[in-house]
């Protein structure tokens, strides 16, 4: 069983002025694909504290994979991006390509994410925007790929190919 971490970036979360259901959300999703939630956090949309944040979990590591939600967007408070590429060793761009993609067959505001993707030790960060719905959709269209990404990851698996890949 795989093990998620949720950091939500928010100013209004964070001081208790904003109930956090977009996390709620990403933890309901999580458990009923079989993931264990092993940490929730909310921090103020502050590059310095995401990014310390989101390291100490990687390098503790505290999960194999860090669901950020949040601070995807154009804002002068949304750092989330920036926080994460502060940290990253390895990108994974084509889950973040995936998730645009996808999103913009539901809304043209999808374009508006700057969400990114990335891996820092054994830990596999993904940032989806922050409303509950588009956490919903985002994390539901990537789920399926996020498992074998993680065996690969993990080295749990080192082989892609499945007999209907031949
Ligand atoms: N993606 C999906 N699937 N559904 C959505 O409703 N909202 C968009 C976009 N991505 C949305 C979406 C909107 S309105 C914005 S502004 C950006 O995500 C950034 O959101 P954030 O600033 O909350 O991270």
């Amino acid at each position: 069983m795989y093990r998620v971490a949720i950091v939500t970036a928010s100013d209004k979360g964070a001081a208790g002025l904003r109930e956090d259901v977009s996390s709620q959300v990403a933890k309901e999703l999580l458990e009923c694909a079989g993931y264990q939630v092993v940490s929730m956090q909310i921090l103020p949309d502050e590059r310095a504290i995401l990014s310390a944040c989101m390291a100490e979990i990687c390098d503790k590591n505290e999960a194999d994979l860090l669901i950020t939600t949040g601070g995807t967007g154009l804002s002068p408070r949304d750092w989330t991006p920036e926080a994460t590429l502060d940290i990253a060793q390895r990108q994974v761009y084509g889950i973040s390509e995936a998730m645009r993609a996808y999103s913009l067959t539901i809304t043209p505001k999808a374009m508006l994410s700057r969400g990114v993707s990335v891996i820092r030790e054994k830990t596999w960060i993904v940032n989806l925007p922050g409303s509950p719905k588009a956490v919903k959709e985002n994390l539901t269209y990537i789920l399926p790929a996020l498992a074998h990404g993680l065996d690969i990851l993990t080295e749990k698996a080192n082989e892609c190919a499945t007999k209907e890949d031949m």
